[in-house]
């Protein structure tokens, strides 16, 4: 049995704890009357098992509690995050959950204590649902809310849990997520930031994940003045966090991958210098071609933008499909040996459990600090990074490449995967979205 069937097992068998504010497993309006709106039909992304997607058709999502806000969806994306469920690699998905953590939308309808917030008000989400009121939520550390999530197994595996997520399985609460026509936001007045006139929607949407999360990568491993910093992974994550670093100080950014959008970066971030791994030569590795690069001591910061599903070598691709462990430690591992002494190395891509060859004796003697990591706390940094917008310091469209249709996003996610047609951003409109803003690219049908 699949792994994240049997984690859902357990869960049933053990029950959820009881610290949750907010109803848990909402994941598809069609699961039950009480979730659903039948005035109204939506189009929604369902997870179908493993490395399978499928557009459903199913009834609008309806307020379920006071502090509801169903949104009419303009604009959603697909993230690397969703690859990780599309894998099954995230535990606890359940067929026909919907997935999207990444949305903005029109307030469509609210509960009667939702304050600050009106009918027609265009607004992004957090990926993160936050109660805006616990020992975490108080000091803005939302992706740690201690009340929208009550899974006991996370809790039991991790020794605490995230908060809940929109369309990130029952691990992270179970809420279904923005891929779809209409969403549920649970405490929409704490979870929706309005959207100014100025910022269209196909910049104000990445707001919810990308933007913060590289923010919150670079900001959170102390990137600042004159710092090298290496960035693995050349996605919209690695992406953001070149021109993060060089906000915040960076003298040089090293971005190292293996495919395409390294092209991709030289066209975009002229600024930043790349590593390609699958052209080093005999007896070359990341480690010695960064420490050649960098003064023969390495970078001073290392950033995670990949995730631990990603095997580079068969010894860890086995360790893994045998179950011996869930992550491979392979980029951290390269990140720690080539930073240099004291350095910082930071993960934000994706580490579902635990992993093995960790080498640790380089972190301990070389005194290597882990830190900066995790899901990223939105609300901490997001009304800070739509001023960016607004001011023009950030131009979150350098990283979309494509429009695309609601009705075309199981297919999209297999060309996304694939990294097919240049895609890696892309903005997902409905029926509901503007036309597309200047700049922006033009809708491509699939
Ligand atoms: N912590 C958070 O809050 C948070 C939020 C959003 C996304 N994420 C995670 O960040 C990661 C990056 O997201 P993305 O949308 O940019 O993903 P993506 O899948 O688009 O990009 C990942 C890139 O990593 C590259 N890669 C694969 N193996 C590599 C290796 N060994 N060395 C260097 N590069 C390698 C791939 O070629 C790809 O270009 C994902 O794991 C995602 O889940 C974390
Ligand atoms: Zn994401
Ligand atoms: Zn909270």
């Amino acid at each position: 049995m699949a792994m994240s069937q049997a984690a859902m097992l357990a869960e049933k068998a053990i029950g959820h704890d009881d610290n949750n504010v907010t109803a848990q497993d909402v994941t598809n309006p069609a699961n039950d009357p009480s979730y659903a709106d039948n005035s109204d039909k939506m189009k929604a992304l369902a997870w179908m098992g493993k490395n399978k997607v499928e557009m459903v058709e199913v009834p609008k999502p309806k307020i379920m509690e006071d502090r509801d806000v169903i949104l009419k969806i303009t604009g959603s994306t697909v993230c690397g995050s969703d690859l990780h469920l599309l894998h099954g690699t995230v535990v606890e998905l359940q067929k026909g959950d919907i997935l999207g953590h990444e949305f903005c939308g029109i307030v469509d309808e609210m509960g009667p204590a939702v304050k600050g917030l009106k009918k027609g008000d265009r607004v992004v989400a957090s990926f993160q649902i936050a109660c805006g009121d616990c020992f975490y939520c108080n000091q803005k550390l939302s992706s740690q809310c201690e009340k929208t999530n009550s899974n006991t197994i996370e809790n039991a595996m991790y020794g605490g849990r995230t908060a809940g997520m929109f369309g990130y399985s029952h691990f992270t609460g179970g809420f279904a997520g923005g891929q779809a026509e209409y969403t549920r936001v649970p405490y929409g007045d704490v979870n929706l930031l309005k959207l100014p006139d100025d910022v269209p929607d196909e910049k104000g949407l990445y707001l919810s994940d990308v933007l913060s999360t590289s923010w919150n990568c670079v900001v959170d491993t102390g990137v600042s003045e004159g710092d090298v910093v290496a960035i693995w992974g050349a996605g919209p994550i690695g992406q953001m966090c070149i021109d993060f670093s060089f906000i915040n100080g960076a003298k040089r950014v090293i971005v190292i991958d293996s495919n395409w959008r390294l092209d991709f970066i030289k066209e975009r971030y002229p600024k930043a210098e790349v590593l390609d791994y699958s052209k080093l030569g005999k007896g070359e590795s990341v480690t010695s071609k960064l420490k050649e690069m960098v003064d023969n001591r390495g970078p001073d910061v290392a950033l995670e933008c990949v995730a631990g599903e990603y095997a580079k070598g068969w010894a860890h691709y086995f360790e893994m499909m045998l179950g011996m462990e869930t992550d491979t430690s392979e980029i951290i591992n390269e990140m720690i040996t080539s930073v240099r002494n004291f350095g910082r190395c930071g993960i934000t891509g994706v580490y579902v459990g635990f992993t093995n060859h960790f080498n640790i004796g380089s972190l301990m003697e070389r005194g290597i600090r882990l830190i900066g990591n995790g899901q990223a706390p939105v609300h901490l940094y997001w009304e800070k990074l739509l001023g960016m917008i607004q001011s023009g310091e950030i131009d979150p469209l350098k990283m979309v490449t494509h429009r695309v249709d609601v009705a075309d996003l199981d297919k999209v996610y297999y060309k996304f995967e694939a990294k097919e047609d240049g895609m890696q951003k892309v903005f997902v409109q409905t029926r509901f979205s503007a036309p597309p803003c200047a700049g922006a690219p033009a809708l491509k049908r699939y």
